[in-house]
């Protein structure tokens, strides 16, 4: 890391923690030189970085002072002691994704960012070379675990984490979502309690229904995930069978759990031999200086089932995930073998052949580029165009910002609304098992922002006063 790139992340840490709060003026240039023993460019470069990262803004002859809209104005996670419950979630989900579908409708409550962020032409002459040198056999006999070559790419990216995973342990699925609801089967069976985030992704929520199991919904604070005594106390209290949850960039609140805290929830859950489903599709999409590890880096004994895919960062309709299962990696095998067999083989070689050109990590660092700058633009939208008391979380990566408005405003009715006027939103409800949330909604800021957007954040705005 250079060193203005690790002053920089000091400062983010600071203002992430709220050590420095929303609203005051970073140190000076003076002040940090003689700190760190550096020179002004540094500490200048630095400063430019985190203007970039959308942290701060230089205000004319008065110095960086940080930007007033940020998660440390989220509220914490409530303290009500959570119960368990059926869940009853998936009319409302399709209902609502519908919305997203529709070409002609602007997509903020999209789960995806646009396609026109991904090297789509440069992979397709991988599916299309590739395709002509594949082992014909190896289009009839491609059983689980998956694609050898893909497998070696993904174990080499573990690798380059300092988190080592055997290529033979990993397993390849149609997409993350194959990967999750397949851990899941593999540990939990109906009836049994799991324990998912609040507000949390609705995929959880619609497997825990179909398979009718029970879930137990954690609340999550927008400034560092889970509280881990309050979970701890949990676990203690309820027959816990399985954990499905995000460490960083959760959706919807996009926010992440130090390494500390993810070591910390990896000992507590295999001390009592609960598994960790982790689910991390947005893991490569940090805005920091370096990759966050997943709890699965803490993983001494086999519990944690760690689940990605490529689909949020380089080809969402090949559908290509993977997990990496630890203990559990036989029986997730077999439950692949016995649902879907394989995923598609063309699609496998193609993503390994782009791997091995080595372009993959070049393509990542524009696209965390362009995410952390479209943040920027978000928020800056949100505060020109929003009312003012509107709280917003500040992602450090992934593309969803988590918005709450005063108590009794109505998101759903908003996504109605927004809908009439060609817009989607993802409304809070769709975020929880107990349908809570109403007064909260998912934006979606990795679209290709344009003029398009700007109006459609004016009509948002405009939906929201009139509520
Ligand atoms: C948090 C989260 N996990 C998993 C998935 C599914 O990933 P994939 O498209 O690779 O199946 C999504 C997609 O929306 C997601 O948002």
């Amino acid at each position: 890391m250079k060193r203005y790139e690790a002053l920089a992340e000091l400062i983010a840490a600071d203002i992430r923690t709220g050590t420095i709060p929303a609203g005051s003026k970073l140190p000076s240039v003076r002040k940090l030189r003689a700190q760190h023993q550096v020179s002004a460019s540094t500490v200048f470069e630095a400063y430019h970085r985190l203007e970039d990262r959308g942290l701060v803004r230089a205000r004319e002859r008065s110095g960086y002072f940080v930007l007033g809209i940020n998660q440390h104005a989220m509220p914490q996670a409530s303290s009500a002691a959570p119960q368990p419950a059926q869940v009853d979630i998936s009319q409302l989900v399709f209902a609502i994704l519908g919305a997203v579908q529709d070409r002609n409708i602007l997509p903020l409550g999209s789960a995806f960012p646009s396609p026109k962020h991904f090297p789509l032409p440069r992979l397709a002459k991988s599916l299309a070379s590739s395709a002509r040198f594949i082992d014909p056999w190896e289009t009839v006999a491609s059983l689980p675990p998956g694609h050898l070559a893909l497998r070696q790419q993904i174990a080499l990216r573990y690798l380059g984490l300092g988190m080592p995973q055997a290529p033979e342990n990993i397993i390849i699925t149609n997409g993350a979502l194959e990967a999750l609801n397949l851990c899941l089967a593999a540990v939990a069976q109906p009836g049994d309690l799991i324990t998912i985030e609040s507000p949390g992704f609705y995929a959880p929520l619609q497997a825990i229904e179909r398979l009718k199991m029970r879930a137990l919904e954690i609340p999550v604070s927008a400034q560092d995930g889970l509280d881990l005594d309050a979970f701890e106390s949990l676990l203690d209290q309820h027959p816990v069978k399985a954990c499905w949850l995000m460490t960083s960039f959760q959706n919807p609140m996009g926010v992440s759990m130090s390494e500390q805290k993810k070591q910390r929830l990896v000992q507590m859950l295999s001390a009592r031999q609960i598994p960790l489903i982790e689910d991390d599709v947005y893991g490569e999409l940090y805005f920091g200086a370096r990759q966050p590890l997943p709890a699965k880096a803490f993983d001494t004994d086999g519990w944690v089932m760690h689940c990605s895919s490529f689909s949020k960062c380089l080809a969402p309709g090949y559908r290509i995930g993977w997990v990496s299962p630890g203990r559990f990696a036989r029986q997730v095998e077999q439950l692949k073998l016995m649902t879907t067999l394989s995923a598609s083989v063309p699609a496998q070689v193609a993503i390994a052949d782009y791997l091995q050109t080595g372009a993959f990590d070049k393509h990542l660092r524009k696209l965390r580029h362009t995410l952390e700058s479209q943040l920027t633009l978000m928020l800056d939208a949100i505060r020109r165009h929003f009312p003012p008391d509107v709280r917003v979380s500040r992602p450090q990566g992934g593309y969803f910002v988590w918005l709450e408005f005063a108590a009794g405003f109505d998101t759903l009715r908003l996504h109605r609304q927004a809908a009439e006027q060609g817009i989607s939103i993802a409304p809070g409800p769709i975020f929880s098992a107990c349908r809570q949330f109403q007064n909260c909604m998912r934006l979606n800021f990795g679209g290709q922002w344009n003029d398009d957007f700007e109006v459609a954040m004016k009509r948002l705005g405009r939906l929201i006063a009139e509520q």
